[in-house]
């Protein structure tokens, strides 16, 4: 067991916790935006419910590691600041740059999972896999389905512009 590699995977699994608060802060205020795409403002609210079982999950590898839960730091993660760089400005086409912003920030989270599961393997810490394992697969599922909506989220846009221009 590496001493190093379990140091590495408790400062980890708080900055992933740190992460995951900010995703939730991030997609409560999408799914407020989305009032005029009903069907993405669902998958944004059912992925809102996953991210706050991660967060869940996140303090129950902590408490199984003897770590403290109770003094973890809610701050603003790095990883919010990386992506919300693409996502302001105009206004218009906030749902196109909303979705590049979530694309590139699913991808954060599943680059932080794997790690964290790497961190597990090198740390000899089983116990916390599964739990784990189950936020990586929600984070592919939410990128896979951001993938594939790109082309109706453009397609979307356009028709809302052509209506408002018409109007
Ligand atoms: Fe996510």
């Amino acid at each position: 067991m590496s001493q190093m590699a379990s140091t590495i995977l408790i400062k980890g699994l708080r900055n992933a916790h740190a992460m995951e608060t900010e995703s939730l802060a991030l997609l409560e205020q999408r799914a407020a935006d989305l009032e005029h795409y009903p069907e993405v403002q669902a998958q944004i609210q059912r992925h809102l419910a996953e991210t706050e079982r991660q967060v869940d999950r996140l303090e129950k590898c902590l408490d199984a590691l003897g770590e403290e839960v109770s003094d973890l730091t809610n701050g603003a993660s790095e990883a919010f600041a990386r992506v919300t760089i693409v996502s302001n400005s105009d206004a218009n086409d906030v749902i196109l740059k909303d979705a590049f912003a979530d694309y590139a920030f699913e991808h954060y989270e599943i680059a932080t999972y794997k790690s964290l599961l790497t961190l597990c393997e090198m740390a000899t810490q089983r116990s916390i896999v599964p739990l784990l394992q189950d936020s990586l697969s929600e984070e592919k599922a939410m990128a896979r389905w951001l993938k594939e909506n790109i082309s109706r989220f453009t397609k979307d846009y356009v028709d809302d512009r052509e209506r408002k221009a018409a109007a």
